[in-house]
């Protein structure tokens, strides 16, 4: 039994995708929570500036206690998991690997489409970690698109108009080949999930609860699970104006936000 806070982070409000699915399967465990809104978006950054301020984050979730750390962004995932693994002693998890093993279990005509931010599409996350987890014989295509500006678009509040529709319709139309599969891959994206599903009638994969059942088995299998009988609690931290945060926030979590601190980490 561990009573310490789950650690999760993403550039913003992005991580509230995985927030919201582990507080469905664990309601009793503590989060701290560290969104990097004063850097979004993170799609824009090097290998490097990623790995540095993934470091300063993890750091700093560490010394607020976290027993884990699940990395709730995609582009940090690709750009800095591996990194983070090696130089940290405690269990990180994110997003990729667990949204691309849910894509190959519901694809029936194996095709799969991948929205994500340039960053993730140019480094193919995707691709790699399906190609990783992939039955032997299994001929698999994967196309992989970036959008430039829908996460800071996101980030900032999302309004529900036309051009903004249209960057999602546009986004999705791009995918020409017949995939029946498209993964959310941006932890931004599912936040807008209604707009994929208006152009996209296949599969729609959201990493947010496959990541959150992992966690959940990762810590019951190192009898991690916290033993309280109250509520979850959430203590938010970011790098930018926690009103912005809090505004954005309310729109795309019923998640409790009233412990929102600002802080700063070096770039
Ligand atoms: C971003 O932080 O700019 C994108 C988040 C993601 O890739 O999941």
């Amino acid at each position: 039994m561990d009573n310490r806070p789950i650690g999760i982070f993403d550039s913003g409000v992005g991580a509230f995708s995985v927030l919201n699915k582990l507080v469905e399967v664990l309601p009793n465990e503590k989060y701290v929570y560290f969104g990097d809104s004063g850097h979004n978006p993170y799609g824009q950054k090097t290998s490097e500036q990623l790995k540095k301020l993934c470091k300063c984050i993890v750091d700093f979730l560490i010394k607020n206690d976290a027993k884990i750390i699940v990395v709730a962004c995609n582009t940090a995932t690709v750009a800095a998991l591996d990194y983070l693994k090696d130089i940290f002693d405690i269990d990180i998890i994110g997003v990729i690997n667990p949204g691309a093993k849910e894509a190959l279990r519901v694809t029936k005509n194996n095709k799969i489409g991948v929205c994500s931010t340039v960053f993730t599409a140019k480094t193919h996350g995707y691709l790699n970690e399906i190609l990783k987890e992939k039955r032997e014989n299994q001929e698999i295509a994967v196309y992989e698109e970036g959008s430039v500006n829908l996460a800071n678009i996101i980030e900032n509040g999302f309004e529900y108009n036309e051009q903004n529709e249209e960057i999602i319709k546009e986004f999705v139309i791009r995918f020409m080949d017949d995939i029946d599969t498209l993964i959310l891959g941006c932890t931004h994206y599912p936040l807008v999930e209604d707009l994929f599903k208006k152009y996209f009638n296949g599969n729609i994969v959201d990493p947010g609860m496959q990541t959150a059942l992992e966690v959940k088995d990762l810590l019951a299998e190192k009898n991690m699970l916290s033993d309280r009988k109250d509520e979850y609690t959430v203590k938010y931290f970011v790098t930018r104006d926690p009103d912005t945060f809090r505004n954005v926030a309310k729109n795309v979590t019923k998640l409790n936000i009233d412990d929102i601190n600002e802080v700063s980490i070096e770039e």
